[in-house]
């Protein structure tokens, strides 16, 4: 490893400190407006700015969480009294990030398949986050089951853009978080998600090797193994645990510092259950740390309760707060159902 990589090395490692998590809150302006809009939120800039306030400011969110994805707006916005979101998680120890991709296009000759924009200018953008405070960023590439899909070359082109992403990340001292999702849309078996969870990841490792990308110095944030929600079959959370590790295990150097899933629009309580699992089963016999960075499963309960209304800040701020409480216990193997009745009126 070069001297100079050291302070990455030390970041990812921060990023997974002490069985803490990352609140995924980049959302880009379209999906924010959506979620907004399916709550009867305005979708306006000011909206969106106040409930970003809402997320930075709760209280005590940092005994549960290491670092927060920020998106392009938001890390410039400042709270109502004047001071910037990312000042605010830095002064609580929370380490901020930011989402760099700028979102998927259909693949050209491929129906379906999408692959991810963003690398044009990176470079540049980079470097503006880094002055900006950001020490870690983010990007994400999609997969979809199909027929007939995903197929090899949608995933080695993602791969490769996924490992041209980090190598420019870690070039400019950023934590590249390494996000391939296979999503969980369709009516295919958990035998056939491991499966092409098990091609994606060996293609992405393949690529960041290839990129000579530092493994030290980043964080791999997948889906978890799961059946398509249309399938009749949905497997138990012990069976979706198996699954996942045996995946990760298979695909994951040790030298990775930490893995940290996305929710990926699993029920709140069910991503919750399946990470504790993981630890249950599997805590002692893992070679990196093992943890969330969920956006839906974070912040949809506490979104709900707002509903724009001031008067219910701070009754969301508690969701997030117990949301965000009860995945830390999962990242121990300690969570139990009875944790869900501390706070009793919140909604799931
Ligand atoms: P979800 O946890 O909602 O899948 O989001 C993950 C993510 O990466 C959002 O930035």
């Amino acid at each position: 490893m070069k001297t100079d990589q050291q302070p990455l090395v030390t970041t990812a490692r921060q990023l997974m400190a002490g069985k803490k998590g990352i609140l995924a809150m980049d959302e880009s302006t379209a999906t924010c407006n959506k979620r907004f809009k399916a709550q009867g939120i305005p979708e306006t800039e000011e909206y969106r700015r106040k409930y970003r306030e809402l997320l930075v400011t709760t209280h005590g969110l940092e005994e549960y969480i290491n670092g927060a994805i920020l998106f392009d707006e938001t890390i410039k916005q400042s709270t109502v009294a004047g001071d910037l979101f990312i000042d605010i998680l830095v002064k609580k120890g929370i380490i901020p990030g930011i989402k760099v991709d700028a979102g998927t296009v259909s693949m050209a000759g491929f129906m379906g398949e999408k692959v991810t924009e963003g690398l044009d200018g990176l470079r540049e953008r980079l470097a503006a986050y880094k002055k900006l405070g950001a020490r870690f960023a983010k990007w994400r590439a999609v997969f979809s089951i199909g027929t007939n899909t995903p197929t090899v070359t949608c995933i080695k082109t993602n791969a490769n853009v996924l490992a041209q992403y980090a190598a420019l990340c870690q070039e400019t001292g950023l934590v590249p978080f390494v996000e391939p999702e296979v999503l969980m849309d369709g009516g295919h078996s958990i035998e056939k998600c491991a499966e092409v969870t098990n091609q994606v990841l060996q293609a992405v490792f393949n690529a960041l090797h290839r990129h000579r990308v530092n493994l030290e110095g980043i964080i791999l944030k997948p889906n978890m193994v799961l059946p398509g929600i249309d399938h009749p079959i949905q497997n138990n959370n012990d069976e979706i645990a198996r699954a996942t590790i045996a995946c990760l295990l298979n695909c994951v150097p040790a030298s990775v510092p930490g893995i940290a899933f996305l929710s990926g629009g699993q029920p709140t309580l069910l991503a919750t259950e399946r990470l504790n699992a993981m630890h249950r089963l599997f805590n002692a016999s893992l070679p990196w740390a093992l943890t969330f960075s969920f956006s839906r499963a974070l912040q949809q309960p506490a979104l709900e309760i707002w509903k724009g209304n001031d008067a219910n800040i701070n009754a969301a701020q508690q969701s997030l707060l117990h949301r965000a409480a009860c995945n830390h216990a999962a990242c121990m193997g300690s969570y139990t159902p009875e944790m869900e009745k501390v706070i009793p009126n919140l909604i799931y």
